[in-house]
């Protein structure tokens, strides 16, 4: 049997929640922010999405800059997510705050943060509006991987709503293999 939610409450039961560290660049400016939209969007060419919405200071950024660098966090990457989530670029720098490292990307003007085992270089071709977030569709021209890293070690992230959004987080790291296909 089943009770029909909220549909609030129906979304927030859905398993699979990542996040991300998104790095972006403009006229000397760097920033980092929280982001839990990202998506696929095709196969040939390679592109991704980020769902960003205009009152973020990384809208700014990656609107002009029209580049993007999407990091994986990790485990020892849960501090930086808070941060870089709970505070904005226009106040504080997030690099110096959250105690991260960026390197230039190969690609992008955006820089790769060192710290986070994957990054995946993105070069904006089109930003969709879309309710209150737009999405910046993103070719992928390059990834960096830590050596050793495997995907076992990416941190998901599922976070309650409760009254204040985001922060009741819970982090879960990736679960038991199941099945082939
Ligand atoms: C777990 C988590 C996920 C988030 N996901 C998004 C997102 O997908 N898109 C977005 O615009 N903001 C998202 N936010 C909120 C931004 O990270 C937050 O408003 C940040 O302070 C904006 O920084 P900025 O003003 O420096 O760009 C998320 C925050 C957290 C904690």
């Amino acid at each position: 049997m089943k009770r029909e939610t909220p549909i609030e409450e129906g979304l927030e039961l859905q398993p699979i929640r990542p996040v991300y560290l998104v790095s972006s660049e403009h006229n000397g400016k760097k920033n980092i922010i929280s982001v839990g939209m990202f998506a696929y969007f095709s196969g040939k060419p390679t592109l991704v999405g980020i769902g960003i919405a205009p009152s973020r200071f990384s809208y700014g950024l990656i609107h002009k800059s029209k580049a993007y660098v999407v990091n994986v966090v990790d485990e020892e990457l849960m501090e930086a997510v808070k941060i870089c989530g709970e505070n904005s670029g226009r106040d504080v720098d997030k690099f110096d705050l959250a105690k991260l490292t960026a390197i230039p990307a190969s690609r992008v003007s955006a820089p790769l943060i060192e710290e986070s085992p994957l990054n995946i270089e993105c070069k904006v071709v089109q930003d969709v509006e879309v309710g209150d977030h737009v999405w910046f569709i993103g070719e992928v021209l390059a990834t960096h991987v830590r050596k050793g890293y495997g995907w076992k070690d990416g941190l998901l992230l599922k976070w309650v709503h409760e009254d204040t959004c985001m922060e009741e987080g819970l982090y879960y790291k990736v679960g038991e293999k199941v099945g082939i296909y």
